[in-house]
């Protein structure tokens, strides 16, 4: 069953707390927290200080995506705010294997994330350290883009990846709808994160609940 993780860049940061907790209610599996820094991805939006407030009211799993140049420098900073799980950017980071490790010496869960013009073979050393692959559908930086085709087959080219026997996630990220959701689990996805059609539907719980009943098409 795959697991649905609502990105709370589309909340309505007037109030968030509302948003997050119809989210939790609603049966959102993870919360996806958005970090940009303005260099690597052409936004800004929050750091450690946001997670820290999502963390306080709402017990779920923090799934933070750091789109953010030297993450290196705040991996500490954000498990202090109570990430669970850290996604760094493959293009972002030079010495992958040694932020992995250290993502994973600060207790947390390491995903690494590809951007669509990145090939999928790219993430083929790494993929025996990570317990999560991102395979971001639009490029990085924006909520509420459109979907880009090409990522269902790159979600089966990361899936084929995955050694047997490793329990790796596989995380979609950009334009998921209920339309297209089938077809990114059928494709390999078992997690999917959605903004624009949760947080911006009207009605948060009924999304996410179509999202979850969404099966292989
Ligand atoms: C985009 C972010 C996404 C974004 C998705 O760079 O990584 O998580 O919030 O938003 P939607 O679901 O609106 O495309
Ligand atoms: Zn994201």
């Amino acid at each position: 069953m795959h697991l649905v993780a609502p990105s709370v860049l589309a909340a309505d940061f007037t109030k968030l707390k509302d948003d997050v907790q119809l989210a939790d209610r609603g049966g959102a599996d993870w919360i996806h927290i958005d970090v940009m820094d303005g260099h690597f991805v052409p936004n800004i939006t929050f750091g450690p200080v946001l997670v820290s407030a999502v963390n306080r009211v709402t017990d779920k799993f923090l799934d933070v995506h750091l789109m953010i140049e030297n993450p290196d420098f705040f991996l500490e900073d954000f498990a202090k705010a109570g990430a669970d799980s850290l996604t760094v950017h493959y293009e972002a980071v030079v010495h992958l294997n040694r932020t992995v490790n250290t993502i994973k010496e600060l207790g947390l869960k390491a995903g690494v994330a590809i951007n669509p013009s990145t090939p999928t073979e790219m993430v083929k050393e790494i993929i025996n350290d990570v317990d999560m692959i991102l395979v971001m559908s639009v490029n990085a930086g924006f909520g509420g883009q459109k979907f880009i085709e090409s990522s269902y087959r790159r979600l089966s080219e990361v899936k084929a990846l995955i050694p047997k026997g490793r329990d790796v996630h596989v995380e979609v990220d950009g334009g998921v709808t209920t339309d297209n959701a089938g077809k990114l689990v059928k494709a390999g996805a078992d997690v999917l994160v959605a903004g624009t059609s949760v947080f911006k539907s009207g009605d948060i719980p009924s999304a996410i609940s179509k999202l979850k009943s969404a099966r292989p098409a």
